[in-house]
């Protein structure tokens, strides 16, 4: 095993490598807009299909309304650790131009701008959780969006706390080793490993 618990085939840039999604925040460590800055500047400088940028984000910092709403939101499983986070952010993207055109790659670009965001977390020595478990369309109307825009994930932004303080599943959870498909069953044709 090497950085955070999982084992490499290859060497892995600092980042890559330090990149995990913990439950076990610190309740007491306090984020601001400009502490997050770097990581939403990194999303937007994400490539894009057309550099259509359809991404959008809501941030709660905890404490603060948007915060409760979006923990409110969650499946009670994500919620109870996720409420000790110090910010969590909803991840949106425009599905429809206003004309009514789908833009077909919206999600995979929002996924690569969250990815960037989550990378340059790791560079600010914060920790990204991203969820899907969660209640989108009880949020969307919440945030007032408008139809042709959907929250995707929610993620948690904040910093390790104490393992100890999760129940005995989740400190479980948290201490399994991290496993990955080998490289040989994803690179399928053209290069083997
Ligand atoms: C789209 C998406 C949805 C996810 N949903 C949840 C979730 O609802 N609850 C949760 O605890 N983790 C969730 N995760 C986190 C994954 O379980 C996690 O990324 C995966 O187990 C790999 O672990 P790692 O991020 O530490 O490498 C989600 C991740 C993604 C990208």
């Amino acid at each position: 095993m090497t950085e955070q618990n999982s084992d490499h085939s290859f060497p892995l840039s600092d980042v890559v490598a330090k990149r995990w999604s913990p439950r076990a925040y610190s309740s007491t460590h306090v984020l601001s807009a400009k502490d997050l800055g770097p990581c939403f500047e990194a999303a937007r400088w994400s490539p894009s299909s057309g550099n259509s940028q359809p991404w959008s984000f809501v941030v709660g910092f905890r404490g603060d309304e948007l915060f409760s709403a979006m923990v409110a939101s969650m499946a009670e499983g994500n919620a109870i650790w996720a409420t000790h986070a110090s910010a969590v952010v909803a991840n949106i993207t425009m599905t429809h131009s206003a004309e009514g055109k789908a833009l077909s790659h919206a999600l995979y670009d929002l996924g690569q701008a969250v990815s960037h965001f989550s990378i340059q977390a790791t560079a600010e020595d914060l920790l990204v959780h991203q969820m899907g478990g969660f209640n989108s369309p009880e949020l969307g109307e919440t945030l007032g969006l408008a139809d042709n825009f959907t929250v995707v994930t929610l993620m948690t932004v904040g910093v390790l706390g104490d393992i100890a303080d999760l129940s005995e599943k989740l400190q479980d959870r948290e201490r399994a080793p991290r496993v990955r498909k080998p490289l040989s069953e994803i690179v399928i044709q053209g290069a083997s490993y």
